[in-house]
């Protein structure tokens, strides 16, 4: 099966009304309405309004950067997934490593959000990776596995016909320190031997320090589908690069 190659900007706590505004027309200038890649962008709930508004009608869907793994209620400063479906997201960023290591988010949260989001229609995008500790004792495809499984166990194996997973060793978010395309293609390898039947179909995303530079390197090989972009969302050339590498 041949995959969609898929490219999510994750914004984090970035932006403003104004940058926004700057950056998504570059980017809708530069990005043609059909394409065999999927683009998706994930600002921060403020700004999904506009967000929204200003991507209807182009090729460029939108993401939500985390969701709360209940439905509704007294849950003060919470967005369901419901909620961000009712906003026009496709997808949802799970699990993703700042969550988890920030805010505390266990294994079994992921796996209830992840549940959450699948209920609301929005395909989840669900984060693994090992920390640096972790890779120095070898232990990476073992933590891999672990988070992986945490997750299927509670989800099932067939909730996977329609997600995406997202491989980002935590020590190379934000640091500049990529992957090298050995070892992204082994854990990508990995993760897929862990999916059964969704093995070929599922969707393997490498994050971490992805830039204009060396995303084309990472896309060559076999068993990654494309990127989990933090800080080169924010800049529109390298954002349009990127997502063109991918073609
Ligand atoms: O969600 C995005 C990842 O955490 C990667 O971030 O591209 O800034 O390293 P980065």
């Amino acid at each position: 099966t041949k995959r969609r190659q898929l490219v999510v900007g994750n914004w984090k706590m970035n932006g403003n009304r104004q940058e926004n505004a700057a950056l998504l027309a570059q980017i809708l200038s530069g990005w043609p309405g059909q394409s065999p890649v999927q683009v998706v962008i994930c600002p921060p709930f403020p700004y999904l309004y506009q967000v929204r508004d200003t991507l209807q009608g182009s090729a460029i869907e939108l993401g939500a950067q985390n969701v709360n793994e209940e439905e509704k209620g007294a849950l003060t400063g919470e967005v369901s997934a419901h909620m961000l479906a009712d906003m026009d997201c496709k997808f949802a960023i799970i699990g993703h490593n700042e969550r988890r290591r920030l805010q505390g988010e266990t294994d079994d949260r992921v796996a209830r959000k992840f549940i959450a989001a699948q209920h609301a229609g929005l395909i989840p995008i669900l984060c693994i990776g090992e920390s640096v500790a972790q890779r120095d004792q070898g232990l990476h495809l073992q933590v891999i596995s672990r988070q992986l499984n945490a997750v299927i166990e509670v989800v099932g194996l067939d909730a996977f016909a329609n997600a995406v997973v997202a491989y980002e060793p935590v020590w190379a978010v934000g640091t500049g320190k990529t992957a090298t395309p050995v070892q992204a293609q082994e854990v990508h390898r990995h993760i897929r031997q862990q999916l059964g039947q969704y093995a070929e179909s599922v969707r393997v995303l490498y994050g971490g320090s992805v830039k204009a530079h060396n995303a084309k390197e990472l896309f060559a090989l076999p068993d990654i589908d494309g990127a989990l972009l933090g800080g080169a969302s924010l800049d529109a050339q390298e954002f349009l690069t990127i997502c063109s590498a991918a073609i």
